[in-house]
């Protein structure tokens, strides 16, 4: 029936059927059959025809509805004119930024203005030198802000935001992204489960991100509509309130057809999202896909052939204006009216859409997370953790790695608004935007501005100059070269001795600092490196009984680069996981006493696991972060509730276990999470605590657990909340009240820590920060302190001032590339208060020290970077000294 409609010209289908069954019947008929057959044909004609002498009374209603479908988006023709936005909140107050370093976006993201930017009535009315006159007009109302050169954007929009769908503390029974109720949902819509008490929109606007587009899950192969806000709280308070230009059709099935149409925007996934959910095949997806499509491609063709009729005044039989409120914005989609963003990472997966998408004609806006981009294959991934305050990042990450700078900002600010079809917005800059940690000083949406009183960390003068990067054009081609998996293994120098020359400074690690033990602005000099060990570092005269003999040795020229620790990972399950959501590739869960029996092959419940039984070597997750630096790793058992094991560490570098140096140290510590699991309780996970920490001791268990009372080996305890970690402190005591030794306790996570500062630091406890720069991802991280420009002090500034030993973590396996990026940017943000020993200490002999790795100084590993020291942007690493395994390696 719709197949005929869309290939046959239009009848009015029971009148046809009726006439033809009538002919059949009358031929016999002779005599009247000329009379009758001209008085049918006529009819018949006519009705064909399908005119009516008088239209019907929707006629007119019908003809503009008809001229509406077709109309294409486009902005009101006043619109370039307009004098104010219609975001503009009355009694704002007009703001001149001045002396601002303009970035505009536009020449391809290259063009930069020296001047001022007027802010008017929600709009931006001027950019560049100001005419006096039009200043003084406005008298005394105009607020002036003094950017000082500052470095000015648009503001970020962050194209792929669940933010108030998937709200920040999680909560259960708030997530409001995933619907339950099927694979293709395109009449569902994101603004209906918009929260606008999200934690996540102050965090994000202190990023300078200021628009988002809001999508429904992936977890939907069709999840819904999206909608674009504006962050800013709103004097009504409500979701409605927050749109940008939203669609007309939110509150009206039937929008008045003589408005240009504004863009829609859907959500749609493919591959491992929306197939986890409901055991579909990626066949079965796309089958959905397939079938919905077809739906509202025929009654989009239904409504271009009723309206070709009603258009020509054919109204007869024409009954009722086609359509269907379930599909009507999927049927805007195939009139190309609404941006489709597509969350799909593979080949197969975009491969697939396209087909979909040339089969019913229809265009896709964006790509989300398409690991097109090998060099940096998860930075795009990255984009949809809930935390967008830190969007910029990426681009910073990807400008390192490459990317060119005009196009790195613009991917975030312009490209991005132009994907949504829309802009204005601004941002002022403590430094240049893509230098690692730039840092909000004032954002304004509709032009007001969103800092109250914004702390700003004092930052270096050179920050405001674009910063200078590695080269990793070898990289890009070898990328491409193997289908974007290079081989990643390291490779050991020729020959025991490798010479770096041109060396600005060195770094060596103490039992539990870090010291520098040579620099030089005025004379480079050299270190050398005998079977992986630092023999010597200094000016070039200093070094001479090392070089004696070294006519075969390696030469690597640093080119006014340096030596320093090697970093070390903790927090992801990074040594046991090759790729974390695939099982078969990874260790697995322990089995948990406190929730279930455990089995008594084991030995019961007093059975212990050790990590370093579990782990896997050569992931790429581990090479790539070894090739940034990050040379080891420390992880515990993974763990779904309280118990989990003994942790080791290991080498990020090694193939396999047996490798000369590849396990550092096989029983590292104690590790268990105390968290508000939904069972068992947290009082309960205390309980257990203590009982396992007082005994008796017994089986393996005990062992471990007498060596931690005992003061061997730490205790390390995932915990969040202040709450848990003050129980943590208080049974600390308690227990060495009853042994007289102290116990050696290290909380991870540790989100909420720094409301015990003080604490932490009387009772000796150390701190991991996971993830280092905090989000309030569940209830218990709520209480976070954000750093600048909400705080004036970081987490980690506040801990380390009060003398609490910090290190930080990292939360992904993935991110561990990331570790060198994180610590020079708690430095960054500290505005001089950690120095770069410190920070590297952060990164690594701390993080040892306090989950109990036993590294002598002699062993540590260093790493040789090339252009700059370890944790400045310009610099890149070539090479890793490795004493235990006697060899250094050049990457
Ligand atoms: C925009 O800039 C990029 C990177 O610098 C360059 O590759 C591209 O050709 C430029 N496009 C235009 C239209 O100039
Ligand atoms: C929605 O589903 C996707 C895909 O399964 C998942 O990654 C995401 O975490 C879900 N959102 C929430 C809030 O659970
Ligand atoms: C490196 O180690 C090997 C094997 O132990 C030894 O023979 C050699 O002398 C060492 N080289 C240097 C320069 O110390």
């Amino acid at each position: 029936m719709e197949k005929e409609l869309a290939t046959r010209p239009y009848r009015p289908p029971r009148l046809r059927g009726r006439l033809e069954g009538y002919f059949q019947k009358t031929v016999i008929v002779l005599g009247l059959s000329i009379i009758l057959a001209a008085l049918v044909t006529r009819a018949l004609n006519d009705s064909e025809a399908g005119i009516l002498s008088h239209p019907p009374r929707h006629a007119s209603a019908t003809i503009s509805r008809c001229h509406s479908i077709t109309a294409k988006v486009s902005p009101p023709q006043d619109f370039h004119k307009r004098s104010h936005s219609d975001r503009f909140v009355h009694g704002t107050k007009p703001v001149l930024v001045k002396r601002a370093t303009i970035w505009t976006g536009g020449k391809n993201g290259t063009e930069v203005y020296r001047g001022d930017i007027l802010l008017d009535k929600g709009l931006i009315k001027s950019v560049g030198r100001l005419h006096h006159g039009v200043l003084a007009a406005y008298g005394s109302d105009l607020v002036v802000v003094d950017a000082k050169n500052a470095w000015v954007t648009p503001g970020i929009v962050d194209i792929h935001s669940h933010l108030g769908d998937a709200p920040s503390p999680a909560l259960d029974g708030a997530e409001d992204d995933n619907s339950s109720k099927g694979t293709v949902q395109p009449w569902l819509r994101s603004l209906d489960g918009l929260n606008t008490h999200d934690d996540s929109y102050q965090l994000s606007i202190a990023g300078g991100v200021t628009t988002s587009l809001i999508l429904p899950g992936s977890a939907n192969a069709i999840g819904g509509q999206a909608f674009v806000i504006k962050l800013r709280s709103t004097e009504e308070r409500t979701p409605t309130s927050m749109l940008l230009e939203p669609p007309y059709n939110i509150d009206t099935s039937f929008p008045d057809p003589s408005l240009p149409p504004r863009w829609r925007h859907m959500k749609h996934a493919c591959g491992e999202n929306p197939s986890s959910q409901y055991k579909d095949t990626r066949m079965d997806t796309n089958w959905a896909f397939r079938e919905a499509y077809k739906k509202a491609f025929d009654i989009k063709q239904k409504q271009d052939n009723y309206c070709s009729l009603a258009l020509a005044g054919k109204w007869k039989g024409l009954g009722d204006f086609p359509e269907d409120l379930q599909w009507e914005a999927l049927v805007d989609v195939v009139r190309g009216r609404v941006k489709v963003n597509a969350h799909c990472y593979e080949a197969v997966d975009l491969d697939a859409l396209v087909r979909l998408s040339n089969e019913f004609k229809f265009p896709i806006a964006a790509f989300h997370h398409a690991s097109e981009a090998y060099l940096v294959p998860d930075l795009l991934k990255k984009a949809y953790v809930t935390d967008s305050r830190h969007l910029l990042y990426e681009a910073q990450q990807a400008y390192y790695y490459g990317f060119p700078p005009n196009l790195a900002i613009a991917s975030v600010t312009s490209t991005a608004a132009e994907v949504m079809g829309m802009g204005h917005h601004l941002v002022i800059w403590d430094s240049h935007p893509l230098a690692l940690g730039a840092t909000p000083s004032q954002v304004f949406i509709d032009g007001i501005p969103q800092l109250e009183s914004p702390h700003v960390a004092q930052k270096p003068q050179n920050y405001n100059d674009l910063p200078k990067v590695p080269n990793f054009d070898k990289e890009a081609v070898e990328a491409v070269k193997y289908e974007g998996l290079p081989p990643l293994a390291p490779k050991k120098a020729t020959g025991d001795v490798v010479v770096f020359t041109n060396v600005r400074s060195v770094y060596k690690r103490t039992a539990d600092a870090v010291k520098l033990l040579f620099a030089s602005e005025t004379e480079l000099g050299v270190a050398v490196a005998q079977n992986g060990s630092l023999v010597c570092s200094g000016v070039h005269v200093d070094c001479l009984t090392a070089l004696d003999g070294a006519a075969d040795a390696t030469f690597v020229d640093l080119e006014g680069g340096s030596i320093a620790p090697g970093l070390v990972s903790f927090g992801s399950p990074l040594g046991l996981n090759h790729i974390q959501a695939e099982d078969s590739t990874n260790d697995g869960d322990v089995f948990d006493p406190l929730v279930k029996g455990v089995p008594k092959i084991l030995g019961g419940d007093t059975a212990i696991v050790r990590a370093v039984d579990g782990l896997l070597f050569g992931s790429r997750d581990a090479y790539l972060a070894y090739r940034v630096g990050v040379t080891s790793g420390i992880t515990a058992p993974t763990h779904g509730n309280f118990y989990s094991g003994l942790g080791t560490s290991f080498s990020l570098g090694a193939a396999h276990k047996l490798e000369a140096g590849a396990v550092i140290q096989d029983i590292t510590a104690v590790h268990v999470s105390v968290r508000h699991f939904s069972k068992p309780s947290v009082s309960t996970q205390i309980a257990a605590l203590r009982r396992l920490l007082l005994g008796p001791h017994k089986g393996a268990t005990g062992h471990y657990f007498k060596k931690v009372v005992e003061g061997e080996i730490p205790l390390v305890v995932e915990a969040h909340s202040a709450d848990i970690i003050a129980t943590l402190i208080i049974l600390k005591k308690e227990i060495e009240l009853e042994t007289r030794i102290n116990l050696k306790l290290t909380i991870t996570g540790a989100s909420e820590a720094h409301i015990l500062a003080k604490e932490l630091a009387e009772s000796g406890v150390g701190v991991i920060l996971n993830p280092s720069r905090p989000f309030p991802y569940v209830w218990e991280d709520r209480r976070i302190l954000p750093g600048p420009p909400l705080s004036k002090d970081s987490a980690i500034v506040k801990l380390v001032d009060r003398g609490v030993t910090v290190g930080i973590g990292c939360e992904e396996i993935w991110s561990a590339r990331n570790l060198p990026f994180d610590v020079a940017w708690a430095a960054i943000e500290a505005g001089g208060r950690i120095s770069m020993k410190d920070a590297l200490a952060i990164g690594s002999v701390n993080v040892q020290k306090l989950l109990g790795v036993e590294v002598s100084e002699e062993d540590a590993d260093l790493v040789a970077t090339r252009g700059g020291e370890l944790l400045d942007v310009h610099s890149k690493v070539v090479g890793v000294l490795s004493p235990r395994r006697r060899s250094v390696e050049i990457l």
